[in-house]
């Protein structure tokens, strides 16, 4: 899996979000209908303070009603009326009524119907103002007769809704300070629940390409499903790689242990037979089963180099060490063509990647220097780190085709100069891909004073 696979991954919201958008959403909620109940509550609260000092107010005018000598005389104490003084200067309204004659204060105030003998409390609108209204009454008994004394009482409403707007003042306060902590605890509750998601992700993306062992540290229970889901990925992936693996390697045996066989036989009968015609057939049975047998074991390292490159193991390699192990493995067949290879690198070169690929890359390189240039000429390695690290690799043969240079890296590209040199042209497309997958480039020129180079440089 390469970076790019996960960028193609959609996102669709974010989990952070809905859940500070849930939590704050409610909350905000929350803080409203507190704020309405709270508020709701201490206006009753307030009404009810009102309407006992309204109905007090009341019966200590109706106490003050006595009945003398058949008609009624009210002396009532000041403090029935200044009882109902407030901050605010409420104006107060009273009437009192004898059997529903107006006997002293508003004949245009208002009168609420009590309907149990207890006081009967209304709000109304007098004189353009809201107004509280008390009424009851109380019937008196003399010797002969009997009358009946209302009482009503009135008081604007100035210094209660004073008090009920600040109480609503302190409790906005409270409720925007509420939504505040809790809004804070909402990101603090986010943050411990995505921790371990993100944790989890921290977790894949520091594996190694190559580590595939399941996961075993703990996480949340919601977390099981996907985690176990991963783990049995996982494991598939394990086993298809290396089955994948031995597949390449069986491939290859399976292919070219046959084609040696018959290559030998085909060796053998070419010395015992003599007539010209079957001779040059047997050439050209042993040059194609060359071609086949290269051909069989460049696929099966392509296909090898493509599935390592895709799960790049990366490890530190010292690449000068790297190639004069290659050197030394390719001197016989130099020695063979009397060619001879000329390693120059100064100092030790580090890199990190896969030593396999990158090995293969350069067998190639030195191969097609060794298939490509002529006898008796030097082939000259270079292995340095100036600006990045390189290996280069120069012979003294014809070059490259320049017409065809450009295309030369592309599968089964092969020159023009190639013809009579067996190769099935995927040996520059192997090193291209390999340095690729080290994020490094392979550069093929012709050398100003002849022959071919090819630098890789990582
Ligand atoms: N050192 C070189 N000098 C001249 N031509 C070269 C050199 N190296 C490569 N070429 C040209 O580039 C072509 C492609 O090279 P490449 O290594 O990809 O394939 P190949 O050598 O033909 O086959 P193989 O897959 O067996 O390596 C060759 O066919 C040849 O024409
Ligand atoms: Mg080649």
């Amino acid at each position: 899996m390469t970076d790019t696979a996960f960028n193609t991954v959609q996102a669709s919201g974010s989990l952070r979000k809905r859940l500070m958008i849930t939590l704050i959403g409610g909350t905000a909620i929350l803080a409203l209908i507190l704020f309405f109940i709270v508020r709701g509550y201490a206006a009753q609260i307030a009404q009810n303070g009102q309407d006992s000092i309204l109905e007090a107010s009341v019966s200590s005018i109706l106490d003050a009603a006595i009945l003398r000598d058949g008609s009624v005389e009210i002396d009532f104490p000041y403090a029935s009326l200044s009882m109902l003084d407030t901050l605010e200067d409420d104006r107060v309204f009273y009437a009192i009524y004898q059997d529903d004659e107006l006997l002293s204060g508003y004949a245009t105030l208002p009168r609420p119907q009590s309907v149990t003998d207890r006081a009967a409390f209304e709000t109304l609108v007098f004189q353009e103002t809201p107004v509280r209204l008390a009424s009851a009454s109380r019937v008196l008994i003399g010797a002969s007769e009997r009358t009946e004394i209302s009482v009503v009482v009135g008081q604007t409403q100035d210094a209660l809704s004073g008090t009920l707007n600040s109480i609503s003042r302190n409790v906005a306060a409270f409720g925007a300070g509420f939504f505040a902590l809790v809004s804070l605890l909402s990101f603090w509750a986010t943050a411990t629940t995505i921790n371990p998601l993100q944790r989890l992700a921290n977790a894949v993306k520091r594996r190694g390409p190559q580590d595939l062992r399941p996961f075993d540290k703990a996480v949340p229970v919601e977390m099981v499903p996907l985690v176990s889901s991963l783990n049995t990925l996982m494991g598939r992936l394990d086993q298809s790689l290396t089955q994948s693996e031995d597949f390449i390697a069986e491939a290859a045996h399976r292919v070219r242990t046959p084609l040696a066989t018959v290559r030998s036989y085909a060796e053998t009968t070419l010395v015992r037979v003599t007539k010209s015609e079957n001779r040059a057939a047997l050439r050209s049975m042993i040059r194609a089963i060359d071609e086949s047998s290269r051909a069989a074991g460049q696929l099966l390292d392509h296909a090898m180099i493509t599935f390592r490159a895709d799960h790049l193991d990366r490890q530190k390699i010292e690449l000068v060490a790297l190639v004069q192990e290659l050197v030394t493995r390719l001197e016989p067949i130099a020695q063979m063509k009397d060619v001879e290879l000329q390693l120059t690198a100064p100092l030790p070169v580090e890199i990190s990647g896969d030593p396999i690929l990158i090995q293969n890359a350069v067998r190639n390189i030195i191969d097609n220097a060794l298939k490509y240039s002529p006898s008796d000429a030097v082939i000259i390695i270079t292995v340095d780190a100036q600006d990045r690290p390189k290996i280069q690799v120069c012979d003294q043969g014809p070059g490259f085709p320049p017409d065809e240079i450009a295309t030369l890296t592309n599968r089964f590209a092969r020159g023009n100069n190639a013809k009579d040199i067996v190769g099935s042209g995927l040996g520059l497309t192997i090193a291209k891909d390999v340095v690729a997958a080290h994020d490094g480039t392979l550069e093929i020129f012709n050398h100003d004073k002849g022959g071919a180079c090819a630098v890789l440089s990582f």
